[in-house]
């Protein structure tokens, strides 16, 4: 499969569902409950916002100005016809960037928030990376997979070394945070049902039909199978590993 026709059936294969990734409004609402003092002079850069449900959820529960970030553009795109469509373009915009990129001046936000992205550029590279966006004891607000439970099963841990080597566990996480130059103002598991209510259960009914779809085309069975197993690991040990909301103040 050459890398366009990947990243075309990629996107096909995620279109039209709710957000990205794991998340729920009420995640959203209860980071944002732990960021002091939001208000219409707040600043905001919502890092690889996706079609940016959460992105939204700030803008509708908040006075805040917002920028939002991702490197897709139809994401982009889709993202700032909701803002106009819901009447909060004038302090919400989507751009494309790289997150590794971003080339916003120093200082000029009071809050990053990255809901099931920072994964894609690292962890630490993230969090030591963004720093120098925020303004003095600015906030960042993101959601990072960890292990829950040691000793995954074999299934279980062969998926995640595969997909993901540098999950670990919630105090690893909170070490490397203070490690980078972050205090934890708080910190709690997202619900299963943020997998599922907006994520997964949309995505199968994708699969299902882009399987069908591509019945004769194996690279795209492929790009099914493997999207499949995801879902099924998850649906299988779901005990063992979950998405923590972290919300972090720049010492
Ligand atoms: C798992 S999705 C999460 C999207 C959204 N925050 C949500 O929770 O629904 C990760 C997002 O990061 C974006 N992304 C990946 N790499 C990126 C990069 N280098 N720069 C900007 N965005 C990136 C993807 O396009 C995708 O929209």
């Amino acid at each position: 499969m050459t890398p366009d026709r990947m990243t075309t059936l990629f996107f096909e294969l995620f279109s039209g569902l709710p957000r990205q990734g794991p998340g729920d409004t009420a995640s959203t609402l209860r980071a944002l409950a732990l960021v002091p003092g939001v208000g219409p002079r707040t600043r905001v850069l919502d890092i690889g916002c996706g079609t940016g449900c959460q992105t939204l959820v700030l803008a509708r529960n908040s006075a805040a100005r917002i920028v939002a970030v991702d490197n897709h553009p139809p994401f982009v795109d889709a993202l700032n016809r909701e803002a106009d469509r819901l009447g909060v373009a004038d302090r919400l915009e989507a751009r494309v960037a790289d997150m590794r990129k971003l080339d916003f001046a120093d200082g000029c936000f009071d809050l990053i928030w990255s809901e099931g992205a920072i994964y894609s550029m690292g962890f630490e590279a993230g969090l030591r990376g963004w720093r120098r966006l925020l303004a003095p004891r600015g906030h960042i607000a993101l959601t990072e997979v960890c292990w829950r439970k040691p000793d995954p099963p074999g299934e279980c841990a062969a998926f995640w070394k595969q997909e993901y080597p540098a999950i670990r566990e919630a105090p690893a996480l909170l070490e490397a945070i203070a490690a980078c130059g972050y205090d934890t103002v708080g910190h709690f598991p997202l619900p299963a049902s943020a997998w599922w209510d907006d994520y997964y259960r949309p995505l199968q009914a994708n699969v299902t039909a882009f399987r069908q779809r591509y019945a004769d085309a194996p690279d795209a069975r492929e790009l099914a199978d493997q999207c499949q197993h995801e879902i099924d690991v998850w649906r299988a040990y779901a005990d063992f590993y979950g998405y923590e909301f972290f919300v972090l103040r720049a010492r």
